[in-house]
């Protein structure tokens, strides 16, 4: 399948897109938060098609997107807490897990009975959705496991051949995918942080509870209450290690391994104090820049060449929590606390 190159800045590239979709194709979108491999969420044919270009296990189930909160009535149970979220932070980087209705196809709720939904901000994504008239089925535009794209370059290093078409947006302001908050039940669960921050969930609707997944690595064979956290992710071929300490004992620790076929992820300007190749991820101070910057940075590392990346640890507070959360797992669990 050829992959076709179209622009977001260009209304007849937006038509088509919406057009494919409508006819069951697999189009990537930018969002403002990663690009979204977009498909009709009512079609199963086209669904189907999502997973088997992603490689994505079945079990694991997709964020519903809409342009107006009218399209969700038939997909989903607004409860009284969903309504209060979605007044506060819609268009934008969150995503409601509820109680879904009958319409929504197994496959995209990975046989639960719940769906999740997200009304995005990003203007050309609101267009597609508008014009093709169908609620969007979108994961992460990634090779499943692999880092989240935040590019249309990225996109298609990953899926160029496997879909019908790439809608280029830019780069993506925020960085991190939306933050998912399960509003189903009695006890609301933040399952997965992203840009909208605990706190901000908090002044909203109270006390929140997180996922043990958010910041521990899945037992064997336990149910986890986002199907999606179980999985590797974000990971690239190198070994990464995430290393808890203050730049001087991290510097300290990679310099030690010089020429040992040892690499780092770093904060902006730290490089010059490393004595092994580095790449950097955003400022130390700045998590929104952090956030930015991760997943490329992520892509980049490979080309380093090296056997070993150790990677400084952000704060993990507000959005800085988000971005701790996708590098423990872009590690696999694996962190060293340096005194
Ligand atoms: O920012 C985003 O959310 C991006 C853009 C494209 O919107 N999308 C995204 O989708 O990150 P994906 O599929 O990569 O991540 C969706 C996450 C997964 O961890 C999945 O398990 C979880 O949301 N999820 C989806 N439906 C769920 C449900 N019904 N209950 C619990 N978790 C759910
Ligand atoms: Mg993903």
């Amino acid at each position: 399948m050829r992959t076709q190159r179209l622009s977001g800045s260009d209304p007849a590239d937006i038509a088509r897109a919406a057009e494919l979709l409508q006819r069951g194709g697999l189009v990537a979108v930018p969002t403002e938060t990663v690009y979204g491999l977009a498909a009709n969420a009512l079609n199963v044919q086209a669904v189907r098609r999502i997973f088997a270009a992603k490689g994505r296990p079945q079990d694991n189930p997709l964020i519903v997107h809409v342009a107006k909160q009218e399209q969700l009535t038939e997909l989903a149970e607004m409860t009284p807490r969903a309504l209060r979220l979605a007044q506060a932070f819609w268009p934008g980087p969150l995503t409601l897990v509820l109680p879904r209705k009958s319409v929504v196809p197994d496959e995209v709720s990975g046989g639960l009975d719940t769906v999740a939904v997200r009304m995005p901000a990003h203007p050309v994504m609101r267009e597609v959705i508008v014009q093709s008239g169908v609620p969007l089925a979108a994961p992460s535009a990634n090779r499943s496991g692999g880092p989240s794209p935040t590019t249309a370059a990225h996109v298609l290093a990953d899926l160029d051949g496997k879909i019908d078409a790439v809608l280029d947006g830019g780069a993506c302001a925020l960085g991190v995918e939306s933050t998912v908050v399960d509003v189903s039940a009695e006890q609301p669960v933040l399952l997965r942080p992203g840009s909208i921050t605990e706190e901000q969930l908090t002044e909203v609707l109270g006390p929140i509870k997180t996922a043990r997944a958010v910041l521990e690595p899945p037992e064997q064979g336990a149910r986890v209450a986002s199907p999606g956290m179980k999985y590797q992710h974000y990971a690239p071929k190198t070994q990464l290690v995430l290393i808890r300490s203050d730049l001087a004992a991290f510097a300290a620790f990679v310099n030690a391994r010089a020429g040992q076929s040892v690499g780092a992820l770093c904060f902006s300007g730290e490089e010059e104090a490393l004595a092994v190749p580095a790449l950097s991820y955003g400022s130390v101070d700045d998590a929104l820049e952090q956030a930015r910057a991760l997943f490329g940075a992520l892509r980049g590392l490979d080309a380093l060449g090296c056997k070993v990346v150790y990677a400084r640890s952000p704060q993990e507070t507000g959005v800085g929590l988000a971005v701790y959360n996708r590098l423990l797992r872009a590690a696999g669990f694996e962190v060293l606390e340096l005194a």
